[in-house]
C-alpha cells in the first residue's frame, strides 16, 4: 500500500517512521522546496522512543505537493488551522479510490475538508498518542495512546479493512468506531475544560483542582451544548471525565499552554471557537464558556501570537 503523509511535524513523521518500518511505501509532502532541500541533509525522519535512548532514521522519499504521482493513501497531520490550504493544494491527485486520514486536533476543519472532498472518504481520527520534535523530521514518540479512526460521512460503509490491518501491524493503535463524531466532540468538551485554564493560569493540568467551581460549571454548559449539538452520548458523564483526565495528567501541560509557551500558534479556534460558535448558532445559554474564550484571546494578544 502507498502512503502519502502531508505534515512532515511530530504526529507526521511518527506515523511515516511506523509505516517506514513495516516496508510501506511511504512519501513526504513537504511545504516547499527549502523544506524539501532541508530534509535531503538528514539520514530521514527520525523516530526515538520516550527516554530517547534508541533513535531509527528511515530515509523515505520526500516531494512537494505538485508531484504528479496519484495518492491512495494521505495522512494530512498538520494543525487545524493549515489543514484545508494543505489539502488544496494535493486535491486533484485523489482518485476515487484515494482514503484520507484527518489528524487535526478540535473541530470545525474534518467538516470544511469532507466538503472540499465530497467524492473522497475522509476518515477523522481522534489520537491520544503523544509526540514532539527532537529536531526537524525527527520525533520523539513521548506518550502511547490510542487512535480512534472513523468515516467523517455517516453514510455506512465497511470499515477500511485493509487500512486498519496495515496500521495495526505498523504498531499504529487503531479502532475503528461507526460514530466517530462522539469521540471528537467528547475530546473537544474536555479539551475546552482543561486548555485555556491552564493558559489563562499557566499551570499544569494538575493545578486545575484550585479552579473547581468554575470547571465544573463550565462543563455543565458544555454538557448542556452538546446536547443540544445532538451529542448526548459525548455529555454524558463530562464531568467526571474532566475530573479523570485532570488527575491522569496532572504533571502534564496541556497542548495549548505548550504551543503559547514555544510561542507557536494555538489551534483555538478548533477548540474554544468552535463551540463558542456553535453555541451561538444554537442560541446557547453559555456565558462562562464565552468568557473563557475572551479571556484566552487576551493572554494570547499580550503574548503576541494570533487570537483565531
Ligand atoms: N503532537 C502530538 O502529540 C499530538 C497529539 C494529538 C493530536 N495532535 C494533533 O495533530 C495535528 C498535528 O500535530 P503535530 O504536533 O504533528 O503538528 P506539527 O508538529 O506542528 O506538524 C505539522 C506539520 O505540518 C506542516 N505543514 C503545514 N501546512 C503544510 C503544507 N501546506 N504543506 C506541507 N506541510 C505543511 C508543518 O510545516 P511547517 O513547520 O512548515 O509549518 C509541520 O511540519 C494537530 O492538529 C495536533 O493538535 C498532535
Amino acid at each position: 500500500m502507498s502512503w502519502h503523509i502531508l505534515g512532515a511535524g511530530s504526529l507526521g513523521c511518527l506515523w511515516a517512521a511506523r509505516l517506514a518500518a513495516q516496508q510501506h511505501c511511504v512519501h513526504l509532502i513537504l511545504r516547499n522546496a527549502k523544506a524539501l532541500a532541508r530534509y535531503q541533509q538528514t539520514p530521514g525522519v527520525g523516530l526515538s522512543d520516550a527516554q530517547r535512548q534508541h533513535t531509527t532514521y528511515y530515509p523515505i522519499r520526500a516531494q512537494l505537493a505538485p508531484d504528479p504521482q496519484p495518492i491512495q493513501h494521505l495522512l494530512l497531520a498538520c494543525k487545524a488551522y493549515d489543514a484545508q490550504a494543505a489539502i488544496a493544494q494535493v486535491a486533484h491527485r485523489l482518485t476515487r479510490d484515494s482514503q484520507v486520514i484527518l489528524l487535526q486536533n478540535g473541530l470545525g476543519s474534518q467538516q470544511v475538508i469532507q466538503q472540499l472532498l465530497p467524492n473522497t472518504r475522509c476518515l477523522a481520527a481522534s489520537s491520544t498518542e503523544g509526540a514532539y520534535l527532537a529536531e526537524p523530521f525527527h520525533s520523539v514518540f513521548a506518550g502511547q495512546g490510542q487512535v480512534w479512526l472513523g468515516d467523517l460521512d455517516s453514510s455506512a460503509q465497511p470499515p477500511p479493512e485493509a487500512l486498519l490491518e496495515q496500521c495495526t501491524a505498523a504498531s499504529i493503535p487503531c479502532v475503528w468506531t461507526s460514530d466517530i463524531l462522539t469521540q471528537l466532540w467528547r475530546k473537544l468538551a474536555i479539551n475546552c475544560a482543561i486548555n485555556p485554564l491552564t493558559v489563562i493560569y499557566n499551570c499544569q493540568n494538575g493545578e486545575l483542582s484550585r479552579y473547581s467551581t468554575q470547571i465544573n460549571a463550565l462543563c455543565d454548559e458544555l454538557q448542556l451544548l452538546l446536547c443540544r449539538s445532538g451529542q448526548p452520548e459525548a455529555a454524558q458523564g463530562l464531568q467526571h471525565l474532566v475530573w479523570s483526565v485532570i488527575e491522569k495528567t496532572a504533571a502534564n501541560s496541556s497542548s495549548m499552554r505548550q504551543d503559547v509557551l514555544h510561542q507557536r500558534r494555538t489551534e483555538i479556534s478548533y477548540i474554544t471557537g468552535f463551540a463558542c460558535t456553535q453555541s451561538l448558532q444554537l442560541r446557547g445559554d453559555t456565558p462562562i464558556l464565552h468568557a473563557l474564550q475572551t479571556q484566552l484571546q487576551e493572554v494570547l494578544q499580550a503574548q503576541g501570537l494570533p487570537t483565531i
